[in-house]
C-alpha cells in the first residue's frame, strides 16, 4: 500500500511538472502581446502588397515607406547610391572582366530594391530570375506556387512580368500571427544543410536570421542558376572558401592572368554571426537597425531601416549610456578598416600584374603559376568578403582585420610565386596600382 501511494504521488508530480513545462514553453513561444492587437482585416498568406498589411499595422507600414525618402550619407555608408568604383578606382582593376567593374553602387533603402535591380548595368539578356530573389515581396507566393528551381530558371525579363512589389511585409512575416519567418527557400536549405531548423530558434535569434533571407553570401548553382548559400561546411569565410574550392566554382576568369575568380556578395549575416562582440552578447540586427519608437502610448519597431549612425541615440542609446563615445569608436574602426583594405587592394593589384606578366611568358613553370593563381583567387575572396560587406568592418572588427591581413599575405605570396615561375625578380615591384590605371 505504502509503495502504491508513493508511486501515485510521484506520478502526479511528474504529470504536473510536465503540464507546467508545457505551459511555459507554450507562452515562451507566443508572440508579444502587442502583435495580438485586433487586426481590422484578414491578410491572405504571403500577401505581396504591403498596403494591405498596412491597414492593420499603419505605423510599421508608414515607417517602411520612409526607406524611399532617405538620402543622407555617412563616412562609409548611408542611403545615396554613390559609386564604389569612383570612390575607389582600384576596384575597377580588381573586377576587370566582370560586370562589377562597370557598375557597382552603394545600397539604399528597401523600397528601392526593385527599381535598382532593374536599372543596374549588371543585368543583361542572360540574367536569370534568381536575381529577383532578395528584391520583392512577390517572391514568397511565387516560390510556393512555382517552386524555387523554376523561379530561378526563368529569365529575369520573363519573371519580371509577375513582380511589381519591392521588399515588403511578406518577406519577413507570417500573415495572421505576424511572427518572423524564413521566407527564402535557399536560407531554409542552407540552415538545414548544417542540421539547423529555424522553427526552433528563439525570437531574439529570429531578429537576426530574418535579415539572413537576403544579407548573405550566395551563388547560382549549376545550369538552373539555383540560388544557394555556400554554408554546407559552416558560414564563416574559411568554410565558405573551402566549399567553393570543392565545388570547383568560379564567377569569372580574370583576363590575361587567367585566374578563376570568385565574387563575394554582402555577407553581413556571416560576418556578424562569426563571433562578433555584439552577436556573442545576444544583440540582434533588429536591435541596432530597427529600434523601438513611439507613437503616443504605442511602441513599435522602426521599419525605416538604414544606417544606425543616422539615429545613434535610438539605435545605440538603448544599451550604451555614452552614445558619442560608441559612435566615435565606429569612426575609428571604419577608418582603420578602410586604410587596411586599400593596402590589401594594392597588394592584389601587384599580384595581378605579376601573374599577367608570367602568363604572357610561354617558358613559365606551369605548377608555380597555377599556385600563384590559386593564391590570387583566395586573396581576392578574403578581401571581397570584407569589401562587399556593408558596415566597413563595424559588424565584426577583429574578424574583418584578420581577413584583410590574410588577404594581403596571400596576395604577396601570389606575386612571389609568379616571379618564381619565370625567374624574374623585376615583377616583385610594389605599388604597380598607379601604373596599372594608366591607359
Ligand atoms: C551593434 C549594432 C549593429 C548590429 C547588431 C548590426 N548592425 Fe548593421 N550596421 C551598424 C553600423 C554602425 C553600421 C555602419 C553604418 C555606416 O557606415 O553608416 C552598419 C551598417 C549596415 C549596413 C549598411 C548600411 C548602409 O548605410 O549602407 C547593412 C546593410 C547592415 N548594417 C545590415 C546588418 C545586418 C543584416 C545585421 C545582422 C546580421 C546587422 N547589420 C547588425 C550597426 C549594427
Ligand atoms: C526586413 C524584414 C521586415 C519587413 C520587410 C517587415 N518587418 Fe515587421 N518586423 C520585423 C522585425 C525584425 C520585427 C521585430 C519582431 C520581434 O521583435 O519579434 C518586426 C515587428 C513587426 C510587428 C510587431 C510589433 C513591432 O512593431 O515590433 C508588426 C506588427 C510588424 N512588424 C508589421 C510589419 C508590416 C505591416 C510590414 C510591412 C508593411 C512589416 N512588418 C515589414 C521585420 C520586418
Ligand atoms: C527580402 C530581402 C531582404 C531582407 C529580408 C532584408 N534586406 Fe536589407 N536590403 C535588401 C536589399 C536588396 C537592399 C538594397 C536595396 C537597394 O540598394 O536598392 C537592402 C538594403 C539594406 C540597408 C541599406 C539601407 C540604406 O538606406 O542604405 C540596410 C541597413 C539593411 N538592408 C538592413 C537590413 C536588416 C537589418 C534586415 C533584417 C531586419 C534586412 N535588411 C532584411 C534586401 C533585404
Ligand atoms: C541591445 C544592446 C546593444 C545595442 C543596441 C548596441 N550595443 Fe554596443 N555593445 C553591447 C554589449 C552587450 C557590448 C559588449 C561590451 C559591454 O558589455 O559593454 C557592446 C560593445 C560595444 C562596443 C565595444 C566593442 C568591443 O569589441 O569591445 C562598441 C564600440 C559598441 N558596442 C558600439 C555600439 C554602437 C555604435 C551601437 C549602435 C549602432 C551599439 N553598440 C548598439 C550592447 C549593445
Amino acid at each position: 500500500m505504502k509503495i502504491n501511494t508513493t508511486v501515485i504521488l510521484t506520478a502526479i508530480i511528474l504529470v504536473l511538472a510536465a503540464v507546467l513545462t508545457g505551459t511555459m514553453v507554450f507562452y515562451k513561444n507566443q508572440p508579444p502581446q502587442e502583435r495580438a492587437e485586433t487586426q481590422l482585416i484578414e491578410i491572405e498568406p504571403m500577401e505581396p502588397d504591403s498596403h494591405v498589411w498596412g491597414i492593420n499595422f499603419p505605423n510599421q507600414f508608414a515607417s517602411l515607406l520612409k526607406t524611399k525618402k532617405n538620402t543622407a550619407d555617412t563616412a562609409y555608408g548611408g542611403s545615396s547610391m554613390f559609386s564604389h568604383l569612383e570612390k575607389d578606382p582600384r576596384q575597377v582593376i580588381l573586377f576587370t572582366g566582370y560586370p562589377f567593374s562597370v557598375d557597382y553602387n552603394d545600397d539604399r533603402g528597401h523600397e528601392w530594391a526593385l527599381v535598382d535591380v532593374r536599372s543596374t548595368k549588371r543585368v543583361s539578356d542572360k540574367t536569370p530570375g534568381t536575381c529577383y530573389s532578395c528584391k520583392s515581396s512577390n517572391n514568397p507566393k511565387l516560390w510556393s506556387e512555382m517552386g524555387m528551381a523554376e523561379f530561378d530558371k526563368t529569365k529575369f525579363s520573363e519573371l519580371g512580368v509577375q513582380i511589381d512589389q519591392a521588399i515588403g511585409c511578406a518577406n519577413c512575416h507570417e500573415a495572421g500571427t505576424m511572427r518572423l519567418i524564413v521566407t527564402n527557400p535557399a536560407l531554409e536549405e542552407a540552415l538545414s544543410a548544417q542540421g539547423k531548423d529555424w522553427k526552433t530558434f528563439s525570437r531574439q535569434e529570429m531578429r537576426t536570421v530574418v535579415c539572413g533571407n537576403c544579407h548573405v553570401e550566395y551563388y547560382f548553382k549549376g545550369d538552373g542558376k539555383y540560388l544557394t548559400f555556400p554554408w554546407e561546411k559552416g558560414s564563416d569565410v574559411d568554410s565558405i572558401y573551402e566549399y567553393y574550392t570543392e565545388e570547383g566554382f568560379k564567377d569569372w576568369e580574370y583576363p590575361e592572368a587567367l585566374t578563376p575568380m570568385l565574387k563575394a556578395q554582402h555577407p553581413e549575416y556571416e560576418t556578424y554571426t562569426a563571433g562578433s562582440t555584439h552577436y556573442n552578447a545576444g544583440v540582434s540586427c533588429a536591435d541596432c537597425h530597427m529600434p523601438y519608437v513611439r507613437d503616443g502610448a504605442k511602441k513599435y519597431s522602426m521599419h525605416d531601416i538604414h544606417s544606425p549612425l543616422l539615429n545613434p541615440e535610438l539605435a545605440c542609446g538603448q544599451c550604451h549610456t555614452n552614445t558619442d563615445y560608441v559612435v566615435s569608436r565606429v569612426a575609428t574602426i571604419q577608418d582603420q578598416v578602410w586604410n587596411t583594405k586599400v593596402a590589401t587592394e594594392d597588394a592584389i593589384v601587384d599580384a595581378i600584374n605579376a601573374i599577367k606578366a608570367a602568363s604572357a611568358d610561354s617558358a613559365a613553370d606551369a605548377t608555380l603559376l597555377a599556385e600563384a593563381r590559386e593564391l590570387h583567387r583566395k586573396a581576392q575572396f578574403y578581401w571581397d568578403f570584407v569589401s562587399a560587406e556593408n558596415s566597413m568592418g563595424f559588424h565584426n572588427p577583429e574578424y574583418t582585420l584578420r581577413n584583410l591581413a590574410m588577404a594581403t599575405d596571400l596576395a604577396r605570396q601570389a606575386q612571389m610565386k609568379a616571379s618564381q615561375s619565370i625567374g624574374d625578380p623585376s615583377i616583385l615591384e610594389t605599388g604597380t596600382y598607379y601604373s596599372a590605371v594608366q591607359p
